[in-house]
Formats: C-alpha cells, sequence, structure tokens
C-alpha cells in the first residue's frame, strides 16, 4: 500500500497517526467501523473491521466468523526480556492485521534485498473481521519439575488447572498443550492464515508452533437472532449460548472479574480447545430417529424432542437421559460457558475414513465450574461418545484486551510481576 493511499484512508476514516480505526466499545470486541477500499461501510459489512483495543479481547463475544487458524506455539527462548518483546512485537502486528493493513513495511514496501516484513498473501484482501486472541497456557507459568521459566510461577491463576483425563480421551500430545495460543478468526481463511503465518514468522526462533488446527465453518453462534450454523452431524449447533449482546451473562459466565484473582486475569477468560473427531461414516449409517434422539433436538428444525420451534424452552422429559442437550443444558449440568467451535476436515485418515469433527473452543470465567465437570458428566453419560472421540486438548488463560497504542498483549501479567 502507498503512503499516499494510506494516507488517503486515513482523511476517510479519521485515523490518528498508526492509531486505531474504530473506538472500542464498552465489551471491547463489537464489530464497529469499518473499511473497504476507501469507502466506510456500516459495521456487518462484507471486510468490516473488528476493534482491536477494548477492556475484553475481541473474538470472544464478538459474532462468530465463518473461518478459524487456531495456532499453540511452544516458547524456545529462555530470556523473559525477550518474549516480552515478541509479545510487544506480535500486539502491534495484529493491530495492524486485524485492521486490514500488513505489518511493518508491508509486503512490497521494505528494501529489496532484505525479505518483506509481510508475507504478503492478504495484499488487497479487507480484513474480514479478522480478530486475534491470544492465551497463555500452564506450561508457561512451571515446567513439569515444577521450574519457574519466566519468574511467573506464583501468578499462574488457580483457574488455570491441567484438565483432568476424562472417560474415553484419546489425546494425541502433539495436538495438546502448548504454552501460548493465537486464535484467528476471519470471514476469509486466507486472512486467518495469513495472520498467524506473519506471528509465527515474527516469533522464529524464539517460539516453534507446537499445532495449529484450520476450521472451516462455525458450529456455534453468539448471534441468537441469525440462522443457527449447522455441525458436521447435520445439526443446528448454538441455538442455546451465551450470546454477544448479554452483558450479564457473559460477566457472570465468561469474563473473570476483579474479585476472582489473580488481578492480572480481571477482564480475561479461560478458553478450552478440545479437537473432537467424529465418526462420521458410522454416524451416517444411523437412522434420523436416533440421530435426533441422540441430540435431544429433530434434525431440521433443531426443535427440542417434543416441541415445534427451534428457539422453543426444552422438555428434558421427552428426550431420553442420555441426550446430548439434556446433558449439557445449564438447568441441569449447572454450567454455562461460550461456546465458539469450528468444523474440520483435515483429508482421509490411511483407513479410507474422513479425519473430520468439531474443533470445539469454550469460554468461561473459571474452567473449574465450567468445561470441567460439564465434561465429566458428558463423557460419562452421553449418548453421543459413540460418534464422537477427544483426540485433542489444551486449556489457557486469554488475558484482558489491550486498551491502546501503548499497551501489549500480556502487559498486565509481565510488567507487574
Ligand atoms: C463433536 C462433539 C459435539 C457435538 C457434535 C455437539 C453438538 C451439539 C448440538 C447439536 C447441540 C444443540 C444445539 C445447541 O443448543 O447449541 C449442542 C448443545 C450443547 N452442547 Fe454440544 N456438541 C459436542 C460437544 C460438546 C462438548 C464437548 C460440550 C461441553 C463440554 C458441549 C456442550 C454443549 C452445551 C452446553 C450445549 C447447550 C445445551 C443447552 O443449553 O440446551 N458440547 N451440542
Amino acid at each position: 500500500m502507498s503512503e499516499e493511499t494510506v494516507t488517503s484512508r486515513r482523511k476517510v476514516l479519521g485515523w490518528t497517526g498508526a492509531g486505531v480505526v474504530v473506538a472500542a466499545t464498552a465489551a471491547g470486541g463489537a464489530v464497529a467501523a469499518v473499511r473497504s477500499g476507501d469507502d466506510v461501510q456500516p459495521a456487518g459489512a462484507a471486510g468490516a473491521a473488528v476493534a482491536f483495543h477494548g477492556a475484553n479481547q475481541a473474538g470472544i463475544t464478538t459474532p462468530v466468523q465463518d473461518r478459524l487458524h487456531f495456532a499453540s506455539f511452544d516458547v524456545k527462548t529462555e530470556d523473559r526480556e525477550e518474549l516480552v518483546a515478541l509479545l510487544k512485537e506480535w500486539t502491534d502486528a495484529a493491530r495492524k492485521m486485524t485492521q486490514g493493513r500488513p505489518v511493518g513495511e508491508g509486503a512490497v514496501g521494505g528494501l529489496a534485498e532484505a525479505p518483506p516484513d509481510d508475507t504478503g498473501e492478504a495484499l488487497g484482501l479487507p480484513s474480514s473481521r479478522l480478530t486475534l486472541t491470544i492465551g497463555f497456557g500452564p506450561s508457561l507459568f512451571t515446567t513439569k519439575d515444577g521450574g519457574d521459566r519466566f519468574g511467573l510461577k506464583a501468578h499462574r491463576p488457580e483457574a488455570l488447572v491441567d484438565l483432568p483425563k476424562f472417560p474415553g480421551d484419546a489425546l494425541d500430545p502433539n495436538r495438546s498443550g502448548g504454552d501460548l495460543c493465537i486464535q484467528a478468526c476471519a470471514d476469509d481463511p486466507q486472512v486467518a492464515v495469513h495472520a498467524i503465518r506473519n506471528l509465527a514468522r515474527i516469533g522464529f526462533g524464539k517460539v516453534a508452533m507446537r499445532w495449529s488446527q484450520l476450521g472451516f465453518g462455525k458450529t456455534s453462534s453468539t448471534t441468537p437472532e441469525e440462522q443457527t450454523p449447522r455441525n458436521l452431524m447435520g445439526f443446528k449447533d448454538g441455538t442455546h449460548n451465551v450470546a454477544g449482546s448479554d452483558r450479564a451473562a457473559q460477566d457472570k459466565h465468561v469474563w473473570v472479574s476483579a474479585k476472582d484473582g489473580p488481578s492480572w486475569m480481571a477482564g480475561g477468560s479461560y478458553l478450552v480447545a478440545r479437537r473432537i473427531r467424529m465418526h462420521i461414516e458410522t454416524w451416517d449409517r444411523t437412522p434420523l430417529r436416533e440421530q435426533e434422539e441422540i441430540f435431544g433436538r429433530t434434525k431440521g428444525e433443531g426443535a427440542p424432542i417434543g416441541r415445534q420451534r427451534e428457539h422453543d424452552a426444552p422438555d428434558f422429559k421427552a428426550m431420553l437421559p442420555d441426550a446430548h442437550v439434556r446433558l449439557a443444558h445449564p438447568d441441569n449440568s449447572g454450567v454455562t460457558i461460550l461456546r465458539r467451535g469450528y468444523s474440520f476436515t483435515d483429508g482421509t485418515d490411511g483407513l479410507g475414513r474422513l479425519d473430520a469433527g468439531l474443533f470445539f473452543i469454550a469460554y468461561q470465567r473459571d474452567v473449574r465450574d465450567g468445561f470441567v465437570p460439564l465434561q465429566m458428566r458428558l463423557a460419562k453419560l452421553d449418548s453421543l461418545n459413540e460418534y464422537i472421540q477427544h483426540v485433542g486438548s489444551a486449556v489457557y488463560a486469554v488475558p484482558p484486551g489491550v486498551r491502546d497504542e501503548d499497551d501489549w498483549w500480556g502487559r498486565e501479567l509481565f510488567q507487574n510481576h
């Protein structure tokens, strides 16, 4: 992008310096202003930019985008200052990319003798509602033998527990864990992949990608007023979820409050990611009635069994005792989490079966009364278990949002401790 173009866009949008395009809303994640070419478009239009700055990180209660690239990294440097410098550099790059701008001098704006700052494949593409959300895994705080790698051991949140082994887990260590994660969500897969690739490039030598996952279709929504997406089992998924507009429910179930402790996590959340493989071929040979009984909802409308419409209140007595929705519903489980998962299909498994399923992502205020008890209940009782297997797992503390131009990911943790 030429300086002239940048300047004219700044004029149109009222940018200041390298500044923010939009004002963050109170929730910190809502879609706000937007650019596409040189025109300001209404929020929510294709290519709209999501505010990067705010009290909470974007990508949690933000209306769910269509595509995902989720990456987990191991930190290779042993130097805390080098890690802090990387977090600052990452923040700067994320700030730019989420607003549809290239990293550094861009793909073609730098010295011809040096590799470009930006890898270039998002040149000319709008921001596509890209959000980048960072999380810190348990292993960032302590090593396996209890060591204190970065002086953070005393600041590990109690809520950042190592997940217990759940019945039926078949976890692949190469698809699990990690010191840091970045969740990239966008409406264009190229934009999401570009973002992760550029962050990995910036981190070269300091971090190494441990595993990553592409997701091609959202399986949950945080916008109940919109059509509910379907998962690969063909069912509407996300009918009953924490809505992006429901601040009261978010404060109760998603955001860590100042009282919860530790103070650096106030405004943050906890992320659980599970790669859940579906036995698609077996599912496809299962009769419709049985499929509906397994979930406790109809396949077409998505209505609770015994009811007519998708958003009708469930009649639990009409469902089988081991129906997924009956077990998972907050009235019966006592648990509320925000689900934000994606479908994946990673080719075949060498045995002629699709390696496909749900990359489950959940956000909650405390894992100990969120995912852990709920998954324990589902792993023991859910009739869906015959058709799925959890093969990857990770948990992260997601720090609060980046407040302004001078702020950076993890500042509350690293600067004060
Ligand atoms: C491949 C695995 C899974 C599939 C295919 C699946 C599918 C579904 C479907 C179709 C619904 C009904 C629509 C809705 O209300 O959103 C649902 C609801 C739900 N699921 Fe899952 N799910 C899976 C795994 C999980 C896991 C691992 C958890 C949590 C540990 C979970 C928690 C929930 C919750 C909380 C609800 C909402 C229940 C309600 O309030 O009515 N699901 N799921």
